[in-house]
């Protein structure tokens, strides 16, 4: 039953996360991609295991939901270093990176 849930969970997140995902050129895929080791990877690590900023692995990701990853990337966390990214992401890219972060794309 958990295993059949977890399907229909990831299922329903991918379907969620696509159509912002698929307006992410391959171009600005790459430059998110390196934002996540360099900028990202600063405070959480640039393997994402953390550092200043909590993990960022697949594993640390499941337990929140992608809505929720996208609001803190775009927001931050008021009274925590982790700094508001909307002046250089948009909604679509933070989708992106939520995606990527949660291991549902390369
Ligand atoms: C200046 C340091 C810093 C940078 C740069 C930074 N973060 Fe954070 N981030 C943090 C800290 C600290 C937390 C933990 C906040 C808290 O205590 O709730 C956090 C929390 C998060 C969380 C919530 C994790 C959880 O388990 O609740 C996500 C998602 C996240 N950051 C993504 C990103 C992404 C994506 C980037 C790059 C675009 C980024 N962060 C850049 C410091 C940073």
């Amino acid at each position: 039953m958990r295993l059949i849930a977890g399907f229909v969970g990831l299922g329903a997140s991918l379907l969620l996360a696509w159509p912002a995902v698929a307006q992410v050129s391959p171009a600005r895929q790459d430059r998110l991609r390196e934002m996540v080791a360099q900028d990202c990877g600063s405070c959480h690590g640039m393997t994402r295991k953390g550092g200043l900023g909590s993990p960022l692995l697949a594993e640390d990701m499941a337990r929140l939901s992608s809505e929720a990853v996208i609001e803190t990337i775009l927001e931050g966390r008021p009274g925590t270093p982790m700094p508001p990214w909307k002046t250089m992401l948009s909604r679509d890219d933070a989708a992106w990176i939520t995606a990527y972060l949660m291991g549902e794309l390369k």
